[in-house]
C-alpha cells in the first residue's frame, strides 16, 4: 500500500499548478475505509492563497465525506524532479491533527518507490495543539 500511495503521489506532481515557485508537490491520503484521495500544490499570484498538496487531498476528502485517515505520502521536487524527501510544512501537519491520530497517523515522505521514511504525525508535531486540546 505504501508504494501505492507514493506512485500516486507521483502521478500528482504533473497537477501541480506552481507557476511561481516551480516546485512541484504531489499527495496521496489512504483513508480507514480503503480510499485514496490525491492532491497537488495550487499556487495564486496574491501567494497567500496557494494550497499546498497534503491540503488539497485532506480537504478533498473532508469535503466528500471523509474524516478518518490511515496515512498520507507526499513527494515534491523542483520543476517536478525529485531530489530530496519533502516534509509536510507546519500549516499540514497541523491541518493533519485536526483529524488524524497523532500516535497513529502515518505520513511517508518519499524520494521513489523503493526510497522512503515513515513518521508518527506526533512526531513530526510534538505537543500539538489539536481537537483534544479543545476538549473534543
Ligand atoms: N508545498 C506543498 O505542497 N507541500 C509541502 O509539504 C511543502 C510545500 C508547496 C507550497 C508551494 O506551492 C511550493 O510547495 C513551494 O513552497
Amino acid at each position: 500500500m505504501i508504494e501505492t500511495l507514493i506512485q500516486k503521489a507521483i502521478e500528482q506532481m504533473k497537477f501541480s499548478y506552481a507557476p511561481y515557485s516551480n516546485f512541484k508537490v504531489g499527495a496521496a491520503l489512504l483513508s480507514k475505509d480503503g480510499q485514496i484521495f490525491t492532491g497537488c500544490n495550487i499556487e495564486n499570484s496574491a501567494f497567500g492563497p496557494s494550497n499546498c498538496a497534503e491540503r488539497t487531498a485532506i480537504f478533498k476528502a473532508v469535503s466528500e465525506g471523509v474524516r478518518d485517515f490511515k496515512m498520507l505520502a507526499v513527494v515534491g521536487g523542483k520543476d517536478g524532479v525529485i531530489e530530496d524527501y519533502c516534509p509536510p510544512c507546519g500549516v499540514c501537519r497541523q491541518v493533519m491533527a485536526e483529524f488524524c491520530d497523532l500516535d497513529e497517523f502515518q505520513v511517508i515522505v518519499a524520494k521513489s518507490m523503493k526510497d522512503y521514511k515513515v513518521f508518527r504525525l506526533g512526531e513530526l508535531l510534538p505537543g500539538a495543539f489539536s481537537p483534544k486540546t479543545m476538549g473534543r
